[in-house]
């Protein structure tokens, strides 16, 4: 494993679900990171660059037998090392404390963290008392030898703990997210105070340098770019133009599916405002067709991605000589895609974007966006020029309307939903609501209600409206609107939208639900 000649720190990932998180305050704080499995620290040969190492937390136990660990060696190499929850629970095993699991112990939720003594780590962090967010069975109960205690909670003795001479530092809660107060300090003090790295990385210096790569791996060839207006595959094709002009063709498929004008918004933007190579492939008749009576998601799903497949190999057979393929992969795709332990975690809905397209195709990858996450693609679109209505649109799912249609597809249901959700949209925007709200859509469910309007009698379908915050999209709270934008958007919908004659708000948080409804 090698790594660029910058400077780096690097996250082992020990499972947790909010290791991404750990990589995004890093970066945020201006250090490049790079989140790498237990297995892979050990192929790597040379530490030059790494100028510290952050254990995450983990579903593992040292407690048992077997357990996650990495090679002691690297622990002894003077490189500076935060362990986080589990990543704590190591260091302590590893130099002779001791952990134990226990009911009385644990912790869920919010504790209070108090001092003990003062250490650089805490430093404008922990005065007294503060809330941190914890999330452990396990207890360090002994420290190991040559550590020191810093701070504790009611229920662990052990929150905080450090071997200054080692620079070995172990935190019990979780300082990425949130809920812990401050917690970004944490990582200020770990990151500048102790491993003493510099703040090099800035995604809009990276500009030029993905640009000149880009130039260096296609060189006279062409690329071909699915473009669904998304930013991902937005910022990508923008991305290429720039390095190869118009050697780079993209395609678009209208699936039929896409928001009210959407499609041709988006066309118009990169073919006559960016001036790129689009090539528009109108599908929605074979798509409508082949969902006809179809209302099982997954199956909707199914038939979505394998049709879009179909039409862009068959489009892209046209270009004979385009050696590659842009795709809009994301670090944190490349992160769920390897596994920490060899285990698979279970699937809840089979995701679909022009992004995954098939292997069997003949071209090579080209995946330019592949180290960042989402918010540092939408600053690399603005750097380049996209336009801030595709730079910082909410996310849309690649099987679009299809899976907030509940229930069977027709072309009237699109049209009902597409107008709900147009009226909904704008309302945000206006409000000035939009960029508050990590993602907002509108859905049309497959029940009828009986209403009234004027003095007749209506039977029509209910419109769900979700508006959610995240940081991810791995977990979710939805938004809690005023109630005069409720009454405001539930009126108009009502009444600007025939077919509608009832408006729902989706309260619930992911999890236990998830942000689509199919
Ligand atoms: P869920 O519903 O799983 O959604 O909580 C999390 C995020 O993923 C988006 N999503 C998709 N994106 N293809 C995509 O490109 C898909 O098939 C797909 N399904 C869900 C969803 O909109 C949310 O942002």
């Amino acid at each position: 494993m090698q790594f660029q000649k910058r400077e780096i720190i690097i996250i082992v990932d020990f499972g947790s679900q909010v290791t991404k998180l750990i990589a995004r305050r890093v970066r945020d704080l201006g250090v490049y990171s790079e989140i790498i499995t237990p297995g892979e620290i050990r192929k790597i040969k040379n530490f030059d660059m790494i100028k510290g190492i952050i254990l995450s937390g983990g579903p593992s136990t040292v407690t048992k037998q077997k357990f996650q660990t990495i090679p002691k060696k690297i622990l002894l190499m003077k490189i500076p090392i935060l362990g986080i929850c589990y990543g704590l629970q190591l260091i302590a095993k590893l130099f002779g404390g001791k952990i134990r699991s226990s009911k009385k112990r644990r912790e869920f939720g919010r504790s209070f963290l108090y001092k003990k003594r003062n250490s650089t780590l805490i430093k404008n962090f922990l005065k007294n008392k503060k809330t941190v967010w914890m999330s452990h069975e396990d207890a360090v109960i002994k420290l190991p030898k040559n550590f020191k205690n810093i701070a504790f909670t009611k229920n662990s003795n052990l929150t905080i703990i450090e071997n200054i001479k080692r620079k070995i530092y172990g935190v019990q809660f979780h300082p990425e997210v949130t809920h812990t107060e401050n917690g970004i300090q944490i990582f200020k003090n770990f990151l500048f105070s102790i491993c003493k790295v510099r703040k090099t990385w800035n995604i809009k210096s990276q500009k030029k340098i993905l640009i000149r790569n880009i130039k260096k791996i296609v060189k006279k060839d062409k690329v071909i770019c699915a473009l669904s207006g998304g930013v991902d595959s937005s910022v990508v094709a923008l991305l290429i133009s720039k390095a190869i002009k118009k050697n780079l063709i993209c395609i678009m498929v209208d699936t039929g599916l896409m928001r009210k004008n959407e499609f041709q918004y988006t066309y118009k933007i990169f073919k006559n405002k960016l001036k790129l190579n689009v090539k528009l492939v109108n599908s929605k008749n074979l798509f409508i067709k082949k969902l006809k009576g179809i209302s099982d998601p997954e199956k909707k799903r199914k038939i979505i991605g394998k049709l879009f497949i179909k039409i862009f190999e068959k489009e892209s057979q046209k270009y004979k000589n385009a050696k590659f393929l842009a795709q809009g992969t994301l670090y944190p795709d490349i992160i769920e895609s390897r596994s920490i332990s060899g285990s698979k975690t279970a699937k809840i809905k089979s995701h679909h974007n022009v992004g995954g397209l098939p292997k069997k195709m003949k071209f090579k990858l080209l995946e330019p966006l592949k180290e960042f996450f989402k918010d540092e693609v939408r600053v690399l679109g603005s750097s380049i020029g996209l336009p801030k209505e595709i730079c910082f649109k909410h996310p849309f799912p690649g099987p679009g309307l299809g899976i907030r249609i509940l229930g069977n597809i027709t072309k009237d249901k699109i049209k009902i939903l597409q107008e709900a959700d147009f009226i909904y949209i704008n309302e945000l925007i206006k409000n000035n609501l939009y960029n508050k709200i990590w993602q907002a859509y509108a859905a049309l469910l497959p029940i009828k209600t009986v209403g009234v309007m004027g003095d007749s009698r209506t039977y029509e379908y209910t419109c769900l409206l979700r508006a959610v915050t995240s940081e991810d999209g791995m977990t979710a709270d939805y938004y809690n609107f005023p109630k005069d934008f409720m009454d405001k958007i539930s009126n108009k919908i009502i009444n600007k939208v025939k077919g509608i004659n009832r408006v729902v708000y989706d309260i619930s948080s992911k999890p236990p639900s998830t942000i689509e409804l199919e």
